[in-house]
């Protein structure tokens, strides 16, 4: 079985983080999303609307995603990609070349970013229409 791992806060989920997902699915048999945390949103210096928990529970309503573990700190993906033996990594590419660093465990891929979409912009709109 091939298996892929991708990382993010997927925060008010929209439609480029379901195309993203279904790129991912693609890329072999099984996905793995490694969701970032509330500590490591704060860490990261990012405001999420949704915490984890729900962040989680809207992300295992998609059908391309097979598994679901919390992402702590910038430094577990060598370990993640190890102890969950995958052979794809992936991220949008508006991170191009920040993880080529796992290339000698597993394939690294970056897959084109949909335009003209992100959570903080949704959040930017509903903070002005509330
Ligand atoms: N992503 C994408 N297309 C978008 C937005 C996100 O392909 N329009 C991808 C990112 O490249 C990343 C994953 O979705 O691989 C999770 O990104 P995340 O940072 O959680 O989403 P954003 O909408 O970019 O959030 P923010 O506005 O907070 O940066």
């Amino acid at each position: 079985m091939k298996k892929v791992i991708t990382y993010g806060t997927f925060d008010t989920l929209h439609y480029g983080h379901i195309l993203l997902l279904k790129r991912a699915r693609t890329l072999g048999d099984h996905l793995t999303v490694a969701l970032s945390s509330d500590s490591f949103n704060t860490l990261k210096k990012k405001t999420s609307h949704f915490d984890f928990e729900a962040r989680k529970a809207l992300l295992e309503t998609i059908t391309y995603v097979d598994e679901i573990i919390p992402e702590h700190n910038w430094d577990q993906k060598r370990s993640d990609v190890v102890d969950h033996n995958i052979d794809v990594f992936t991220m949008g590419d508006d991170w191009a070349g920040e993880f080529d660093f796992l290339s000698d465990l597993c394939d690294v891929v970056y897959m084109p970013r949909t335009p003209s979409i992100s959570s903080t912009k949704i959040k930017k709109i509903t903070s002005k229409s509330s």
